[in-house]
Parts: C-alpha cells; sequence; structure tokens
C-alpha cells in the first residue's frame, strides 16, 4: 500500500510512533525515524531508541533512516524533513507524533511547563509539516497524520498546556487540509488511546484510578498503526479535514464543532434578557464539565 512511500515519523523511538514506523516499512516505505530520545517530561537526549527501530526494521528487511533532531526548534525541524530528501530524494508522509507531557493543575502550572509541551505538541506539529509543505506543494501530493488527543477534544484534570496544544493541532490540521487541498494534499487527526509509558506516568494513587489504569493496559499501540498506513496510502486521498479516534478495536469518526441551538430577539439583547430568555432557552444543551474517561466510559473492545 505504501510501496517506495518515503515517510517521516517523529517521536518514533517508542510508544506508538515506533509501531507506526515498524507499520509503514513492513507496508513498503522508506521511513525516517525521528526521535530525540527524551524522557516523558521531554529531558535529556538519547540517539539509542531512534536507531533501535531503524535496526529493528532493517531486520526484517525494510529500509529506514534515523534522526535526533527536535521537533520543538524550525532549524532542527528542517533537518527532520532534510534527512528524508537526502537519504530517499523525496518526501510524501509526515507523521507528527512527537509528544511530551507535563501535568500540574492549571493554578500551579509555571510559564516553563506550559512552554515546553507547547513547544513540541503544537510548534513541533507546525514546524515539522511546514518544512515538509514546500515539497508537497511542488509534487501536488502529501500526507499529513497529526495526533490529537481526547484531552484536548474533551477534556482532563492537570493538562491545560497538553490540552491547548492538542486541541491546537486539530484546528492546525484543518487549516492544512483547507490550504493544501488545491495541490492534493490531505490532513487528518488521530486521537489514540494506547498503553504507552505516557499514560504510564498518570498517577496511580486511588483504587479508581489503578482499576481504570489497569483497563488502559489492554489497549495496545500497534492497533493505531492501521489507520496511519491507510491514511498515508493513495487510497485515502477523498479522506480529509477529518479526526479519527483509535481505541484498541475501535475506530470513531469524532465530531467537529458547529452551531448546536440559537435564540434571536428582534429588539437584541440586554444581560438581563440574556438571563431571563437566552441561557434558559439554550441550558438544555450545555456540554457537562465532563472529561474524556466520562465521555468514554465503557471498556475499550
Ligand atoms: P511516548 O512518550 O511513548 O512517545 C513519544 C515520543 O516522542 C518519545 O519517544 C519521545 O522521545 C519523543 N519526543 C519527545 N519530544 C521530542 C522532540 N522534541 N522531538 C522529537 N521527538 C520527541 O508517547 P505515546 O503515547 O506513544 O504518544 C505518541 C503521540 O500520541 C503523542 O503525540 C501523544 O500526545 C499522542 N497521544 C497518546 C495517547 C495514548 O493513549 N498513548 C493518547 C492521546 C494522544
Amino acid at each position: 500500500m505504501l510501496k517506495d512511500k518515503v515517510v517521516v515519523v517523529t517521536g518514533a523511538g517508542g510508544g506508538i510512533g515506533r509501531d507506526f514506523a515498524l507499520a509503514f516499512a513492513s507496508y513498503g516505505a522508506k521511513v525516517v525515524v525521528n526521535d530525540i530520545g527524551a524522557s516523558v517530561s521531554g529531558e535529556g537526549k538519547d540517539a539509542g531508541p531512534a536507531q533501535k527501530v531503524v535496526d529493528e526494521i532493517q531486520a526484517s528487511g525494510g529500509t529506514a533512516v534515523a534522526n535526533t533532531d527536535s521537533v520543538a526548534e524550525w532549524e532542527a525541524a528542517n533537518r527532520i524533513v532534510k534527512t528524508a530528501i537526502d537519504t530517499f530524494g523525496r518526501i510524501d508522509v509526515v507523521v507528527n507524533n512527537a509528544g511530551i507531557l507535563r501535568d500540574r493543575f492549571f493554578f500551579n502550572m509555571s510559564v516553563e511547563e506550559w512552554k515546553a509541551v507547547i513547544d513540541v505538541h503544537l510548534n513541533g506539529s507546525f514546524y515539522v509539516a511546514r518544512a515538509a509543505a514546500p515539497y508537497f506543494k511542488s509534487q501536488a501530493a502529501g500526507r499529513y497524520i497529526n495526533m490529537t488527543s481526547t484531552s484536548g477534544l474533551v477534556g482532563n484534570f492537570g493538562q491545560a498546556n497538553y490540552s491547548a496544544a492538542k486541541l491546537g493541532i486539530a484546528a492546525l490540521s484543518k487549516s492544512m487540509a483547507l490550504d493544501m487541498a488545491k495541490y492534493n494534499v490531505t490532513s487528518n487527526c488521530i486521537s489514540p488511546f494506547a498503553w504507552s509509558r505516557m499514560i504510564g506516568s498518570i498517577p496511580t494513587e486511588t483504587d479508581d484510578q489503578k482499576a481504570r489504569v489497569e483497563k488502559l493496559k489492554s489497549m495496545q499501540t500497534a492497533k493505531i498503526a492501521p489507520l496511519a498506513v491507510y491514511l498515508a496510502s493513495d487510497a485515502a486521498q477523498h479522506v480529509t479535514g477529518q479526526i479519527f479516534a483509535v481505541r484498541a478495536n475501535e475506530i470513531f469518526l469524532r465530531s467537529q464543532s458547529r452551531p448546536l441551538r440559537s435564540v434571536h430577539r428582534a429588539e437584541g439583547w440586554t444581560p438581563e434578557s440574556i438571563a431571563e430568555h437566552a441561557i434558559p432557552a439554550m441550558k438544555a444543551h450545555f456540554y457537562a464539565l465532563d472529561r474524556s474517561q466520562d465521555v468514554f466510559s465503557w471498556d475499550p473492545l
């Protein structure tokens, strides 16, 4: 399905990205395995994880090259794309998957924690996608696959930085789909649920938290890869601007924000008439202050 396509997967040294890289290679793609080899919080650097995935791909007869640049800086992001051009002569697919967590309740979150997460997720996705854009434009073909999260699409405690970045990525992906449509370039989001070291970093103090994490362990990272391979393929030319979610054997098409209910008053509104009329009319449609786990309240299938 991907014979000779050149795919860049960021953050592919472990977790979901590693399974993406292995799956892309098994479907015939030449893969740039990018990973700085950082800790979950984004600290440190290690060339090992990216090279290890390259070794695995090569051992099973596939083609891959490692890159250890950070997605979070513009020049470095350009080097990731340049690795694809220099090694394989082209670039067909960008998978914006690299990520870190710096969880903290909003009222305690530092500016540094905010910026670090925005830099890797939101800025990093823009930088790598933008670096590939001239190639996609000139060849009138290309695929963007961007990782979002229900932490942003729905909500979660203690993740203001991550939620804002991940919902920002959904908007970035839609914008790329709109702006690049005339060049046959597609852009879609995947919101995964999978047991990785990132999810393993969720604190489990209460029995309720422990039970929830046990369920999460049944969601394998490899289950996300088939959708990514499909979205990267020529078969998905008509699929763009969408947000999918994958959780073990379930695939979801996610809703996108549209007007839900409107009220109108010919003479216009005052704060008082909003209180008396507009809010009561719309209140039945308010969204609960819920989190991802409230919306996905049943066990993974
Ligand atoms: P992971 O922590 O196993 O993988 C993330 C990888 O990104 C790591 O190998 C890390 O070294 C790399 N990385 C971090 N900063 C980087 C940088 N500046 N440049 C290049 N690489 C960098 O996490 P996981 O779970 O595999 O996450 C993959 C993606 O899926 C992330 O974007 C995450 O936000 C998203 N996601 C994952 C969910 C899950 O259930 N595991 C849920 C929702 C979203």
